[in-house]
């Protein structure tokens, strides 16, 4: 089954299935990355639309998913804001012009689309050379304990939600030409990271 798929799939329960962690720790992250931003901004994986409401109401913002289930809760969502376009759209092949956005924002996103160098490159394109990538992502751990751990766990992950445990974001990020300029541990070490790089 294709990522498309299992995300129209859980699309339903999503928001439902998140809440624990959305409460205890998501919450916190997303406001603390996304409510200075200014200028016009693009969502890659929007979702469900978990993050919009963190977004101050002047900022433009564009979001974009290949699940027609997820996007369409997150255009529930949107209703009535008229900063927030949505587009169904696959981050691997946008239809962006290049030095489009000020801000390219991904929060566990990066885990999931099928080839991340190939969107990365995507997202450097579209930004402004003026512009940056805010990143929230959870990744492949340094520590040799926790990397076990989640290559125990990532065959179950990646079925039931297509989401993999055991990517070196950090590393590719860098492959796709990005300069990192914060690197953050959030949780369980540095598993969960809060990630800013430049074009
Ligand atoms: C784990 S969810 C995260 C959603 C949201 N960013 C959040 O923070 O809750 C991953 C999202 O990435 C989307 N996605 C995966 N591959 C994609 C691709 N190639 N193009 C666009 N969206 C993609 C999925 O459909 C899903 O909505």
């Amino acid at each position: 089954m294709s990522v498309v798929s299992k995300y129209n799939r859980i699309s339903a329960v999503y928001d439902i299935m998140e809440a624990p962690v959305e409460f205890f720790l998501y919450g916190k992250w997303r406001e603390e990355a996304l409510s200075s931003l200014k200028g016009r901004v693009l969502e890659v994986g929007v979702g469900t639309g978990r993050n919009l409401e963190y977004y101050s109401t002047n900022v433009q913002v564009t979001g974009i998913d290949n699940s027609k289930g997820m996007l369409d809760k997150a255009l529930k969502k949107a209703k009535g804001r008229k900063s927030i376009t949505l587009f169904l759209m696959d981050a691997e092949n946008m239809e962006f012009p290049d030095k489009t956005f000020d801000y390219v924002v991904t929060t566990f996103v990066l885990c999931s689309i099928p080839d991340p160098v190939k969107a990365l490159e995507e997202m450097r394109r579209v930004l402004k050379p003026s512009g940056e990538l805010v990143a929230i992502e959870h990744m492949r751990s340094k520590n040799p304990l926790i990397a076990r751990l989640e290559d125990l766990i990532n065959p179950i992950m990646f079925f039931l939600i297509g989401d993999e445990l055991t990517r070196n974001t950090v590393e590719n990020i860098k492959k796709a030409g990005f300069t990192i300029t914060e690197e953050k541990n959030l949780a369980f070490k540095d598993v969960f990271k809060g990630i800013r790089a430049r074009p």
